[in-house]
C-alpha cells in the first residue's frame, strides 16, 4: 500500500473505531453491484478494501452509513434503474445528512453521467469510475472529513494490483478476473470506453489465487475477462495449469470472443477434466452484413466452424450465446438469420437484448428506423424459438446421471434444491439443505424449457 493510502486508511480506521465505541457496532456499508461478473468482482474488491478500514456490511439501505451503487452502462435501462434508485434516496439523505451515497463503476466512468449526477442528484457525495479504486480511501476520507462532494473519473490506467483482498459473498463459487478492459470496439458497445485497454494479470498470481480459493473450500472457479481468448500469456495454457491444481473443484470462464476462439481452446476444454464442457460464445447476430457493421471480425461460417469442430469431437458439447436484436439498419430478413443460427447451433440458453444506443459509440451515429416496439416483438419471437430449442435439446440429459454443484433451495418448495451441472444448466431435485455447496450426482428424469429435473443418486 502506498504511503498516501496508508495515511487515509489510518484516518478512516480511527474514524470507524470512534463510531464503534459510540454505537457499539461498526459502521455499515450497503454495496450493490449491477451488470456483469466483472463488476460483481470489482464490488467484492471494494468490499475487501472497506473491511480493512473497519466497515461491516448490510443487505439493507435502511441501517447503512454508506450506500454504494457499483453500476453498469451496457444498456440504457441499466442506467435508468440506477438513476431511479438514487433518486429515491433524496428524502433519506434529507433526514440523515451524515449518510454517504456513492455511485461507481462503468456508468460513473462516463463524463456525461458524472455531470448529470453533479447537477441533478445532489444527494450523491461520491462518484468514481473504474480506474479510481486505488484512491478509494482518499476519496472517502475527503467526503467524511471535508464534507465535500468528490468526483473522480480519471482514465489513468494504473498497474494491476495483484495483491487485493476480495470479500466474496458466495462461499463456494468464486470469480477470478484474469484480465481487464477490452480492445475490440464492437460498434454498439460502451465497455472499451469505460474499462480501457486490455491488461492481463500474471499467470502466477491467478494460479496462486485459485490454489488459495480451492484450499478454502471453493468448488467453482470462474475466470473472467471481456475476451479471455486474448489473455496475453496464453489462455489454453492457463487453463491447463489451473486444471493441474489438486482439489475437488470445477473451472468455468467467460467471455470468449469468437474471432479468437481456436480449435486449441476446444481441445483444451475437452482434455482438462476440471474444465466444464461448456462454452459461452457470443455470436450477437446471424447475418454477415450485421456482424461486419458491428465490427465483430468473424463471419457466420467462421463461427459455425468452431461449433462444428467441438460437436464433431463431443456431439453434446454445450454452447450458450449473447444476441442483439434490432441493431441499426437490421432488416426483418436479417433478424430471421439470427433465428436460423440459434436453430443450427442448438444453444442450451441464449442471453438476448434489444439494441440500446450508447452515446460515444460508432453505432450511435447510424440511422435507426426500426421502432422499439418492433424490436420488442422480434425479441419475443426469438425467445419463443429458443424455448422450443432448449426443451428439445435438454432432453439429451434425460436418463443420464450428472454432477451438480448444489446452490440453494429450489423453486418448487423447501424440500427441493437447485444447482447447476457442468454445462451450467439449472437442475432441480429433492434433497436436504445440508447438501448446499457440495457436488452430488443427480439422475435426470425430465427436461423443461428452462431447466432439468432429477433425483439424487
Ligand atoms: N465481451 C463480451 C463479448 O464480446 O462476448 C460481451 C460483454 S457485454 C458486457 C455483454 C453483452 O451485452 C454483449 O455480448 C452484447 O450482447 C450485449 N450488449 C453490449 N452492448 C449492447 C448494446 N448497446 N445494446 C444491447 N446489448 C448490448
Ligand atoms: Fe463489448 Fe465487443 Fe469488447 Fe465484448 S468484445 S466487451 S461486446 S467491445
Ligand atoms: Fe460489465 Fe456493464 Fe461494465 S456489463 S463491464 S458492468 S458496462
Amino acid at each position: 500500500m502506498s504511503e498516501n493510502n496508508q495515511y487515509y486508511s489510518q484516518r478512516l480506521l480511527e474514524h470507524n473505531i470512534k463510531y464503534l465505541n459510540e454505537n457499539s457496532r461498526q459502521p455499515l456499508v450497503y454495496l450493490k453491484s449491477f451488470g456483469c461478473q466483472q463488476n460483481v468482482s470489482d464490488g467484492e474488491k471494494i468490499k475487501g478494501m472497506l473491511s480493512k478500514v473497519g466497515y461491516d456490511f448490510t443487505d439493507s439501505t435502511d441501517n447503512a452509513q454508506v450506500i454504494i451503487y457499483n453500476t453498469c452502462a451496457v444498456r440504457e435501462n441499466a442506467e435508468d434503474r440506477v438513476f431511479g434508485t438514487v433518486g429515491d434516496l433524496k428524502h433519506v439523505k434529507e433526514q440523515n445528512p451524515d449518510l454517504i451515497i456513492g455511485v461507481c463503476g462503468c456508468m460513473a466512468q462516463q463524463q456525461h453521467i458524472a455531470d448529470k449526477i453533479k447537477q441533478t442528484y445532489k444527494q450523491v457525495d461520491l462518484v468514481f469510475g473504474t480506474f479510481a479504486y486505488n484512491d478509494l480511501y482518499k476519496m472517502l476520507w475527503e467526503v467524511i472529513d471535508k464534507r465535500k462532494r468528490v468526483f473522480n473519473i480519471t482514465e489513468n490506467q494504473v498497474d494491476i494490483d495483484e495483491d487485493f483482498l476480495q470479500l466474496r459473498d458466495d462461499k463456494f463459487r468464486a470469480f477470478v478476473p484474469i484480465m481487464y478492459g477490452c480492445n475490440n470496439f464492437c460498434t454498439y458497445c460502451i465497455v472499451p470506453y469505460v474499462r480501457g485497454r486490455e491488461r492481463s494479470r500474471k499467470p502466477e498470481s491467478v494460479i496462486s489465487e485459485v490454489k488459495k480459493l480451492v484450499s478454502e473450500g471453493y468448488k467453482e472457479i470462474t475466470l473472467l475477462g471481456q475476451n479471455v481468448n486474448s489473455y496475453s500469456y496464453g489462455f489454453p495454457k492457463l487453463l491447463r495449469e489451473i486444471n493441474k491444481i489438486d482439489g475437488n473443484f470445477r473451472i468455468r470462464f467467460m467471455s470468449s470472443h469468437p474471432k479468437d476462439a481456436s480449435k486449441e481452446l476446444i481441445d483444451t476444454i475437452l482434455e482438462c477434466g476440471k474444465v466444464c464442457k461448456h462454452l459461452h460464445l457470443p455470436v450477437q447476430a446471424g447475418s454477415d452484413r450485421i456482424l461486419k457493421a458491428m465490427n465483430r471480425k468473424y463471419t457466420v461460417d467462421e463461427y459455425m466452424q468452431i461449433i462444428e469442430y467441438a460437436r464433431t469431437k463431443a456431439p453434446e458439447f454445450s454452447f450458450t450465446t449473447d444476441l442483439i436484436v434490432g441493431f441499426p439498419g437490421e432488416t426483418y430478413e436479417e433478424f430471421c438469420m439470427t433465428k436460423d443460427i440459434i436453430r443450427k447451433v442448438k444453444y442450451d440458453n441464449i442471453y438476448s437484448f434489444v439494441y440500446s444506443k450508447r452515446s460515444g459509440t460508432k453505432a450511435a451515429e447510424l440511422e435507426d428506423n426500426i421502432t422499439d416496439k418492433q424490436k420488442g416483438l422480434w425479441l419475443r419471437e426469438l425467445l419463443l424459438e429458443q424455448r422450443e430449442i432448449t426443451s428439445e435439446w435438454l432432453a439429451r440429459f434425460v436418463g443420464k446421471t450428472v454432477t451438480v454443484l448444489v446452490e440453494g433451495e429450489g423453486r418448487k418448495g423447501s424440500d427441493y434444491l437447485t444447482g447447476k451441472n457442468d454445462e451450467n444448466i439449472i437442475v432441480e431435485f429433492k434433497g436436504n439443505k445440508n447438501l448446499i455447496g457440495e457436488f452430488i450426482q443427480v439422475r435426470i428424469t425430465k427436461a423443461m424449457n428452462w431447466a432439468l429435473e432429477g433425483e439424487l443418486v
